[in-house]
């Protein structure tokens, strides 16, 4: 049995993280940076966590589907494609994205400090699409008020809902990973009545209980993003969405992240929050909250992470990759 070690995208949730989105160049010579980076990860993220381990440093990294081509031709995950816009009662754009890091801990400066030095080791060989700072915010709140993350699956649920399994066997123990930046217009929410909001949620705002499923709207947010597999369970993703944001500017948002063992699980929530189930019964949240960016990502086990730093095909079956 081969060793797997997944990377911590179950991983417990933190006070702060940075969502790093970049592009790779067109050259060779970028991917051979990119694979040295991929290989050392583990060993940088053991050089920043280590100075406290009770900041509780965590990385997560996520391949995009052209990247993934050119880096460990041969086998591709099956569930790997670039994020599907969607154009429906309201727009998710699909923006680009090669790589991703998820950086969390427990204290600021250790996100910053491990995604300085990503940072200086792809100096010159990426482009830097997006850069989102979050933080949580009183009570684990969004910017809109309420608490965000009460019906994440945990334990054996989580690492269910997260990991792929023997349905895609060379790529199990990795995952799937659907980013989308937020914007808000606090101005429109905060001018909706606080009942209001709480039938766009589905949940009470001060206490977090949920509304009972018969006092629900058919558009509330926890309907649209609620639905069962073929088995009749929950099909489940685990989110740790942060707000971020900047008052002087006027920018407050939430970065939506959402992890699980297959993506599509992830695209009918979107499609059921964007275009409505049915068709125009959309998620009213959408109203006030703007998607700005989409990617999606494929993330792979530290195993791969290192065949792919090494030059290999990240699993068996797939031809040795460039230098
Ligand atoms: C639940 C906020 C985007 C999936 C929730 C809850 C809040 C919330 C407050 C209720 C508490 C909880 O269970 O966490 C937001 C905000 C978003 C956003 C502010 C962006 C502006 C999304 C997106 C998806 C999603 C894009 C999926 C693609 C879910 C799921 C639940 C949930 C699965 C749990 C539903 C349940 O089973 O009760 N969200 N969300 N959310 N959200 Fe979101």
């Amino acid at each position: 049995m081969p060793d797997i070690t997944s990377q911590s995208a179950t991983g417990g949730l933190t006070r702060n993280a940075i969502f790093l989105t970049l592009t790779v160049g067109p050259r060779e010579q970028d991917l051979t940076t990119v694979r040295e980076l991929l290989g050392d990860l583990a060993s940088l993220k053991r050089g920043v966590g280590f100075r406290n381990n009770q900041a509780g440093l965590s990385c997560v990294a996520g391949i995009g589907a052209t990247l993934w081509k050119r880096l460990s031709p041969g086998a591709t995950p099956q569930g790997l494609h670039p994020f599907r816009e969607i154009n429906g009662v309201h727009h998710a754009p699909s923006t680009p994205g090669d790589l991703f890091f998820h950086i969390r801990a427990m204290r600021p400066d250790f996100c910053f400090e491990l995604a300085t030095n990503i940072m200086k080791r792809l100096a010159g060989v990426v482009t830097v699409e997006d850069e989102t700072q979050g933080f949580k915010f009183f009570d684990d709140r969004d910017l809109l008020g309420f608490v965000d993350g009460t019906e994440n699956p945990t334990g054996q649920e989580a690492i269910e809902s997260v990991l792929i399994g023997d349905e895609d066997k060379p790529f199990t123990g990795g995952s799937y990973v659907i980013v989308q930046k937020y914007m808000h217009d606090l101005a429109a929410w905060e001018a909706l009545t606080v009942e209001r909001q709480e039938v766009i949620i589905g949940r009470h705002k001060l206490s977090d209980i949920e509304f009972r499923d018969a006092d629900k709207a058919s558009y509330a947010h926890n309907v649209l993003t609620n639905f069962n597999g073929p088995d009749g369970r929950q099909l489940k993703i685990v989110r740790d969405n942060m707000p971020f944001g900047s008052p002087a500017r006027g920018e407050f948002g939430t970065y939506f992240i959402g992890y699980s063992c297959e993506p599509g699980r992830t695209e009918k929530m979107l499609d059921n929050m964007f275009i409505g189930d049915p068709p125009g019964n959309y998620d009213r949240l959408l109203d006030v909250s703007r998607a700005v960016t989409g990617s999606l990502f494929f993330v792979p086990t530290e195993e791969m992470l290192d065949r792919i730093g090494a030059g290999e095909p990240a699993v068996a079956g797939g031809t040795k990759s460039g230098t």
